[in-house]
């Protein structure tokens, strides 16, 4: 639990974690968070400290600790209550239990309680979308919410509990793995598939991952082989692997299930990017909200460095390659490879200009490959089984499987891998709708919402691309309010970069609220329009070319969602909603996977 700190403490606190990080400005997230576990906030004092001591302007120092969600440069409760509030938590009442908690503890959301004690609020998904209501309290999560919960959680905080002695059991995240294929199934002890590409030769392991066909599962589908080639030919002082466990899109969860169950392939993965690209450190950056996990993978790690699979000689030879564990502070736009980079650096998470791209000019300058978890994982199938055998899984242009997130109006939410080219069809029915179905939200808020017309339509780079989401609407949801939540997703996680992006999202949002209230006309309507026009053109990064899509594709699919809504059909005189769409639909491609491709990143 978090303790408010005092000034004495604060002397003794704080030079400790400062030296465990080596006064290291490159560290300064996790000097951050440390501190703040520590005591409770980051006061100025703090800051003022911790600046001088990595020899940073207090300036620099402030804007990091200012820009992420997760850290509290005011005074918060000793309880800070986070209601995860994706649209499947909302499906599954998350509104009406966080009401219940506030009601019970007199506190209004948003507000920290008078007497200092405790906060209730919001946060964007946290990846428990298979077990949600989700929550996190003090920054740990607590999955399936229940009124009864509720109740157990208002006495628990009125009696000042330590966190540590509230029951075991809500702690517990379930991996809910439904449909293993090649990855999940890959039966590889480890160290067989590094010991398998040093046999081969770095060289020729890039080129059997060229041949294998595998491309980056994280959303823009890059050729890994492709990434991994230019970044070991890239001239540096050192060159990093980074493995992106941000997750971080609404619906996705699928990254969590593999550091939980399959850590060993993942930093295999890591060990053979390292190996491929002449790297000897690794990065592994973790969405702080999965900051449970840190022990257990904690422990893979110190077993594999054991075992000589990490470490100064590796498998005996002279290949020496280790892992740092680095947290986020709840920013989605960490996701985002240049972003993330920064955030490593201990800045805050806004996308660099780029090129240069990471290969050629990434963590600390160096060429850096920055991959999603899956691809890493899915590396190692390659180095066993070799290219030609992976290339043979899924489709021409899809080679191997994808795990899919399944949750929503489903049966049995939970990972489902399947060889690419599965249409959505196929996966609906081995999850067990519920009802029947509206629609489907493939690739999270900022991917594609399929309905019911569309279901043979299929999950690959051909069709329909994802990083993993796939939310599932029966026909009793409104699509309305799906898109309504996301609007206010993206206008939260904006990094506030580059104007149109930071205010066309506020815009879109309130337009969104507007017409949620009954007062929108179909002049909000082409407001809606002319900021996507705006965001797909000027935005500096993926996040505000994407950010318009849900109410694009939902306009453009369950229009009458929208229609009911409008105060007046004829508002603007000569307004053509649907001429509209089809502008829309033109400008942004939306019929063309590939621009979702190119725009994803
Ligand atoms: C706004 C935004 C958020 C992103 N979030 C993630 C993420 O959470 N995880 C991820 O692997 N890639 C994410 N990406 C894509 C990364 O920038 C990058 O392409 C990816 O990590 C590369 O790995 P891959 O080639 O293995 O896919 C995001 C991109 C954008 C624009
Ligand atoms: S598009 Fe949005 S998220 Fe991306 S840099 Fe601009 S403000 Fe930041």
């Amino acid at each position: 639990m978090q303790a408010s700190s005092s000034p004495l403490e604060l002397s003794t606190t704080l030079p400790a974690i400062l030296a465990r990080h080596g006064h290291d400005g490159t560290r300064l997230m996790q000097i951050l968070r440390e501190t703040q576990e520590a005591e409770g906030w980051l006061s100025p004092a703090v800051l003022t400290e911790i600046a001088r001591a990595v020899g940073r302007p207090r300036a620099e120092v402030e804007g990091t600790a200012a820009f992420y969600s997760f850290f509290h440069t005011r005074p918060r409760g000793k309880y800070c209550v986070l209601w995860s509030d994706n649209i499947t938590d909302r499906m599954l009442g998350n509104r009406e239990l966080m009401q219940a908690l506030c009601a019970k503890l007199w506190l209004e959301p948003g507000r920290l309680s008078e007497d200092g004690l405790v906060s209730v609020n919001t946060t964007s998904c946290t990846g428990m979308c298979d077990q949600g209501p989700a929550v996190l309290v003090n920054y740990r999560a607590i999955t399936r919410m229940t009124m009864d919960r509720v109740d157990a959680m208002a006495e628990l905080i009125r009696n000042q509990v330590p966190l540590a002695d509230w029951p075991a059991e809500w702690f517990a995240v379930e991996d809910n793995i439904r449909r293993k294929d090649a990855l999940l199934d890959h039966g590889l002890a480890p160290g067989e598939a590094l010991a398998a590409a040093m046999a081969r030769g770095a060289a020729a392991f890039i080129d059997e991952i060229k041949a294998s066909g595998l491309r980056g599962r994280g959303g823009a589908g890059f050729s890994t082989g492709l990434k991994w080639a230019m970044c070991r030919d890239a001239p540096g002082d050192a060159h990093y692997v980074v493995c992106n466990a941000d997750e971080g899109e609404p619906g996705t969860f699928k990254d969590r299930v593999l550091l939980t169950s399959y850590a060993d392939l993942v930093f295999e993965g890591m060990t053979l990017a390292g190996y491929a690209i002449g790297a000897s450190k690794g990065l592994l950056y973790l969405r702080g909200e999965y900051r449970y996990m840190k022990d257990a993978l904690e422990a893979v790690l110190a077993r594999r460095r054991a075992d000589r699979l990490l470490g100064a000689k590796i498998l005996d030879s002279d290949f020496a390659f280790d892992i740092e564990i680095h947290f986020g502070a709840g920013a989605y736009i960490c996701g985002e490879e240049s972003a993330l980079i920064e955030s490593l650096e201990g800045k805050p998470g806004r996308p660099r200009i780029r090129p240069p791209f990471p290969v050629t000019s990434g963590y600390l300058g160096q060429p850096t490959v920055v991959n999603n978890v899956e691809t890493l994982a899915a590396a190692c199938l390659v180095a066993s089984h070799g290219g030609a055998w992976y290339a043979k899984l899924g489709t021409a242009k899809s080679a191997g499987t994808k795990l899919l997130s399944v949750s929503g109006d489903v049966e049995r939410p939970g990972i489902y891998e399947y060889p690419y080219g599965v249409s959505v069809a196929q996966v609906l029915q081995d999850c067990g709708v519920t009802n029947c179905i509206q629609a489907v939200q493939v690739s999270g808020p900022s991917g594609v919402c399929i309905g019911q017309d569309e279901l043979d339509r299929r999950i690959c780079f051909e069709d329909i691309p994802t990083a993993g989401a796939f939310m599932v609407f029966d026909c009793t949801r409104d699509m309305f309010e799906v898109a309504h939540n996301f609007a206010h997703f993206f206008a939260h996680e904006s990094c506030g970069f580059c104007t149109p992006c930071r205010v066309g999202t506020q815009i879109v949002a309130r337009l969104m609220d507007k017409l949620a209230a009954g007062q929108g006309s179909p002049y909000d309507i082409n407001e809606m329009f002319n900021m996507h026009r705006l965001m797909q053109g000027a935005s500096h990064c993926g996040l505000g070319n994407t950010a318009c899509n849900p109410m694009i594709d939902t306009l453009t699919k369950f229009k009458p969602a929208y229609e009911r809504r409008l105060k007046s059909l004829d508002f603007v005189p000569g307004f053509d909603l649907d001429a509209a769409l089809s502008q829309a639909r033109q400008m942004t491609g939306r019929d063309d996977a590939d621009a979702h491709l190119a725009g994803a990143d």
